[in-house]
């Protein structure tokens, strides 16, 4: 059976010699024409009088649209018609698209873009969380607010408290390859739309609605994304909708795609947060009460913020049974980039608040960091003895830390490290180390329950070769080669046998963006019951031409064995079926069961189960430079029973190191005009290869999903991502050495931020 077998990512071999193709290496018709956007240079106003005849007269110029040249909707938002393509005569960030060029090359567009005169009405804009709140500035009336308990009694009547406020900054996506699309006209108005997308359907509505066209008349197609971590859910609209737009227009091929810079200023980023908390707890480190504000900067359009800030509450608890908890989250709305999905999906943001709790409870009792952890652990399955549920009423009851973190405080060997560290420490004067763990509790599922939906298609030819199509979409993440390998078990045939093709909304319609981890989990069952479905067709007809059962028709090793002694290849199996007109094509379908969940109340059970992971991180701090590095992680992370465990790894590696770059050297800077100063790699710092820890031990936890998930296996997308923390914590038990008091850092923690808090430290401040 090829599930569960380490297998290499089915295009590797594309990926490293460069025949991959993306979006922007699809051959295209001669006479294409190549878009760009002119862009708002304040970030809050009116236009007052626009010049475009420069833009016009520039070489190879074919045309240029504003907002009043746009024949149907102008809207590329996800949720609710508050983005404009192109702006209708206000601006709301430095980055926003005012017009539209249309031109011979890529070059010829993005130069004319720059020659409009704009004149502006400038008014102040809301920059900031406080500038915000102050201005009453937000996507939903009012605070939203989920609580469990009494907590402000709770917090009352502890015997110790702690308190405090943080800053957490947004993240550039920072995928390989930029956002792109390619539009070709069909005939009587039809549209073939390739693009970078993580949601092909979203594409495809957004077109037709621009274009005027019933969804039917545009088909979208992705074969693969150079990553997408989110910033590919909805940032890819504009782009798509621009050249449906303008190939409607010419009745050209019409293509776009972002420079780097222009990526980093238009597209929305992870959302900002500021959390403030007050823990109370008894002598023992246990938690009695916990109260969370989210500031949450969601920029100028609504886009994914209201379900990113629910998600970021929904692991406010992460790990732990809080007996009384309240989140209050404020959705803000500023003149910056629009806020987006990003890996994890506020989830990171939530956890980041609660290990920061517990990092903090640690230094105030001097107890050691991960012993208050597991003191306040969810309970193990089968041994809750009181309430063991979430913030929001849903019973913990796959609980798996309690023995993830026994093992891997084993394999790091903790203790002694522990111990080791704090005699090196001791014979330092600048340089000091820090040691940290951290748990990730992860719900799976879409927190908009109609989106758990699913569908594939799968057709076996005479030849007995298998083409497989599903909702889901290729970023890298592997979801095709592990679906592939699910269709491979099903009719038991070697995996060079199934084709693994372009997602495709004319063969699987109506898909759910892939995100949430769920890829997986969704179109592998979608898949499974296509192939088992034709399977069961199959059988049938194979057990009537030889008087056997079809449950005697056994799938295996590339042959089909038809009751006793009669076997034949997979191949001459579906030649027979062709032969006896049996349809040799079927769909699949597969929704999430046992999903409630109210978001206005926040109780329910908004995910079918949780993810696990576990890390210890190790890094190294000089005070005098604030200059840092992670010299070893341990990571145990819970997959279930692993599609492919060689893919999982990967993500897991992947995850962390995106995660640690988030809290560490990622830092996104805007000066006081809102124009963002961090827009390329030379100002923006991304983990390198060589920002890997040098020891880098990841493993993965041998577990099944007690769920019944496809082959009882586990998401495994972003939970990683969270791992990231325990580097984050680690700085900070690092920094803490330098003197008694707590560190209080921000994140991200870069050099200046460790500096700064070596200082107070050392200071007693
Ligand atoms: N891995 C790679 N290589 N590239 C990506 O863009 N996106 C992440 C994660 N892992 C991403 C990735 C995000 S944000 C999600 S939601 C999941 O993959 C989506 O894929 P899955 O549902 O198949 O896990
Ligand atoms: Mo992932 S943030 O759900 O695309």
């Amino acid at each position: 059976m090829s599930v569960a077998k380490p297998l290499p990512h089915d295009a590797a071999h594309l990926h490293v010699t460069g025949a991959a193709r993306y979006v922007d290496d699809t051959p295209t018709p001669r006479g294409t024409l190549h878009l760009a956007f002119g862009l708002s240079q304040v970030a809050k106003g009116r236009i007052t009088s626009m010049d475009l005849d420069p833009v016009r007269k520039s070489p190879g110029v074919v045309a240029v649209l504003t907002a009043k040249d746009l024949p149907f909707d102008n809207d590329v938002s996800p949720s609710i018609h508050d983005e404009p393509l192109l702006s209708d005569g206000t601006v709301n960030y430095v980055g926003q698209p005012v017009f539209l060029v249309v031109a011979t090359s890529h070059r010829a567009a993005r130069i004319a873009a720059r020659k409009a005169n704009i004149d502006y009405s400038e008014e102040t804009p809301l920059l900031t969380l406080d500038e915000a709140l102050a201005a009453d500035s937000r996507f939903e009336e009012g605070p939203r607010i989920y609580e469990k308990g009494d907590t402000a009694s709770a917090i009352a009547a502890a015997p110790r408290v702690v308190e405090g406020t943080f800053e957490l900054g947004g993240q550039e996506h920072f995928y390989l390859e930029g956002q792109a699309a390619l539009a070709l006209p069909q005939e009587d108005g039809g549209m073939l739309v390739n693009s970078s997308t993580q949601h092909p359907t979203e594409i495809q509505h957004k077109v037709a609605e621009a274009i005027g066209l019933p969804m039917h008349a545009v088909r979208v197609e992705t074969r693969r994304m150079g990553g997408g971590f989110g910033g590919k859910e909805s940032q890819g609209n504009a782009l798509a909708v621009a050249c449906a737009v303008a190939a409607r227009l010419t009745g050209k091929a019409c293509k776009m795609r972002y420079d780097r810079d222009d990526d980093m200023v238009i597209t929305g980023k992870r959302h900002a947060f500021r959390i403030s908390y007050r823990a109370g707890f008894d002598d023992e480190g246990r938690l009695l009460g916990v109260d969370f504000t989210h500031l949450v900067n969601c920029g100028w359009a609504q886009d994914l913020s209201l379900p990113v800030a629910d998600r970021a509450m929904l692991h406010a608890d992460n790990a732990y049974a809080i007996p009384a908890i309240r989140i209050e989250s404020h959705r803000l709305k500023t003149n910056l980039q629009s806020a987006t999905a990003y890996r994890g999906f506020g989830g990171p943001q939530g956890m980041v608040g609660i290990e920061r709790v517990m990092d903090h409870i640690a230094h105030d009792l001097g107890l050691d960091p991960v012993e208050l952890r597991r003191r306040n652990y969810y309970a193990a399955p089968g041994t809750a003895t009181g309430d063991n549920t979430t913030p929001y009423g849903m019973e913990v009851s796959d609980f798996e830390l309690h023995e993830m973190t026994a093992q891997l405080l084993e394999s790091a060997d903790y203790a002694a490290r522990k111990a080791e560290i704090a005699y090196w420490n001791a014979g330092q004067t600048h340089l000091r180390r820090g040691l940290a763990f951290s748990p990730v509790k992860f719900g799976i599922s879409f927190t908009l329950t109609h989106l758990n939906q699913a569908g594939a298609l799968v057709h076996v030819y005479q030849d007995g070769s298998v083409h497989l199509n599903h909702g889901g979409t290729e970023m890298g993440q592997g979801l095709f080669q592990k679906v592939a390998q699910v269709a491979a078990s099903r009719f038991g045939i070697p995996l060079e046998k199934v084709k693994i093709t372009a997602t495709d909304t004319a063969k699987v319609p109506n898909t759910s963006a892939t995100a949430a981890s769920s890829g997986s989990d969704l179109n592998g069952m979608a898949v499974k019951a296509a192939c088992d479905t034709l399977r069961a067709r199959m059988a049938e007809h194979l057990a009537g031409l030889h008087q056997a059962k079809p449950a005697d028709v056994v799938f295996d090793n590339g042959m089909v064995r038809i009751g006793d002694g009669i076997e034949i290849s997979f191949d001459e199996a579906a030649k027979l079926c062709y032969e006896g007109r049996i349809s040799l094509s079927s769909t699949g379908f597969y929704k999430t069961p046992s999903l409630a969940w109210d978001r206005i109340k926040g109780q329910g059970r908004p995910f079918f189960y949780f993810a696990y992971g576990a890390a210890l991180t190790e890094v190294v701090v000089d005070r005098l430079t604030g200059e840092n590095r992670i010299l070893r992680a341990d990571i145990l992370h819970d997959a279930g029973a692993s599609l492919n465990p060689a893919l999982d790894i990967g993500q897991v590696e992947g995850g962390y190191v995106q995660g640690a770059g988030w809290l560490t050297t990622e830092e996104l800077v805007w000066d006081g005009k809102g124009s963002l100063r961090t827009h390329a790699p030379s100002t923006y710092k991304i983990p390198a290869c060589s920002d890997r820890p040098d020891v880098f031990n990841v493993a993965l936890y041998d577990g099944q999903n007690r769920e019944e998930t496809i082959y009882r296996s586990k998401a495994v997308g972003e939970p990683p991502f969270m791992l990231g923390i325990s580097a984050w914590l680690a700085l900070s038990d690092a920094v803490a050495s330098f003197g008694t008091t707590y560190p209080a850092l921000n994140a991200p923690a870069t050099a200046e931020e460790i500096w700064h808090a070596a200082r107070r430290v050392s200071d007693g401040v």
